[in-house]
């Protein structure tokens, strides 16, 4: 059985007084029992903090973005060591955002998984189609595209390290979610595929998160199908209490 991932992506948001402030809000009001693994993604400047505010809590710290060099001339740029190095467990890798805004390719995401599997980080992989490719009827062509380039060359033993994010483009930040029959088709697409690529014991394995307008009021229902392991959430983890409801509903 694959294991109940809820992360959260805090995305451009909060300087380090927020970052303190929101993360003593979830270590404080973390429940005594939960039912999955909890994550939280702040930005680089509060890695650190939120680290030692969090390291003897139940929650795991992960960063939103790497570059798949080791060091180097590349201005502006975080290498998965420097990321090791200040406690991340976990790294968000192609989000919908580095791959529209900031034109990131199948193939540097595929670089950056394997230097975050090579320097022990797990890569929380994301893929989602757009409204346009959903209305074309094209999603499953372009989920496999971006699971089959952005694994290339990757073992069934590094996949047992990977995390994958099914995240509907249409549905980040609108309010507009999946229904939880949309997103468990798309899943049950993925572990399909995962399952021709590695096998269907890997397959089982693999927590595959939903995201996109991932809510206390929806979490449950979504949370409850049989494909979805956890959730990538964005505007719902940026206040405890909303983001610890969400943890709640994992069972
Ligand atoms: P959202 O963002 O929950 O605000 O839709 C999810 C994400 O982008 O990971």
């Amino acid at each position: 059985m694959a294991r109940m991932i809820i992360a959260g992506n805090w995305k451009m948001q909060n300087d380090i007084n927020g970052s303190v402030e929101l993360v003593s809000g979830l270590a404080a009001g973390m429940p005594a029992k939960i039912n999955c693994e909890v994550v939280v993604c702040p930005p680089f400047t509060s890695l650190e903090t939120v680290y030692s505010l969090a390291k003897n809590t139940k929650i795991s710290l992960g960063a939103q973005n790497m570059h798949f060099e080791d060091s180097g001339a590349f201005t502006g740029e975080i290498s998965a060591s420097m990321l090791k190095s200040v406690g991340c467990k976990y790294v968000i890798l192609g989000h919908s955002e580095r791959r529209a805004i900031f034109g990131e390719s199948n193939d540097w995401i595929n670089k950056k998984i394997k230097k975050a599997l090579s320097s022990g980080l797990l890569p929380i992989f994301c893929i989602g189609e757009t409204l346009e490719e959903r209305e074309s009827n094209i999603t499953f062509d372009v989920i496999k595209k971006q699971v089959v380039e952005g694994l290339k060359d990757i073992t069934a033993a590094q996949m047992a390290d990977i995390v994958l994010a099914y995240e509907p483009v249409w549905a980040i930040g609108t309010g507009k979610t999946a229904s939880p029959a949309q997103a468990q088709e798309v899943h049950k697409f993925i572990r399909t595929l995962l399952s021709e690529l590695y096998g269907a014991a890997i397959a089982a394995e693999v927590t595959i998160q939903y995201g996109g307008s991932v809510k206390p009021d929806n979490a449950a229902e979504l949370l409850s199908q049989p494909d979805i392991n956890g959730a990538l959430v964005g505007g719902a983890c940026l206040k405890a209490d909303s983001f610890i409801k969400i943890i709640e509903a994992a069972k």
